[in-house]
């Protein structure tokens, strides 16, 4: 399985794996790491699954649309790398992909 490396907001660093199909955001919950709240479940509602994701992967990543990018600007935290991880689909080509969990706004 793919992995997925995840730095919390004290810093901490930890290397999950996630199931090929899930959403960056589910395999971010289902691996217990409660520091995004995805209140909406996942549906780019509600845009408490910020993430900053590695300039490395940039590129693999699907465009933001314009709901994500709307949602996006309503956080303070928002930086030029800022993505919603329910709208990012983990496969193996994100293998080894970085995330950091912005500040709470
Ligand atoms: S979980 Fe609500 S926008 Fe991603």
């Amino acid at each position: 399985m793919p992995k997925l490396i995840v730095v919390t907001r004290d810093g901490t660093e930890r290397t999950i794996e996630g199931e090929t199909g899930l959403s960056v955001m589910e395999v971010v919950r289902d691996a217990g790491i409660d520091e995004l709240l995805a209140l909406c479940g996942g549906c780019c509602s509600c845009a408490t699954c910020h993430v900053v994701v590695d300039p490395a992967f940039a590129d693999l990543l699907p465009p933001i649309d314009p709901d994500e990018d709307e949602l996006l600007d309503s956080s303070d935290a928002r930086v030029a790398l800022s993505r919603l991880s329910c709208q990012i689909p983990f496969d193996d080509s994100l293998d080894g992909l970085k995330i950091t969990i912005p500040a709470e706004d």
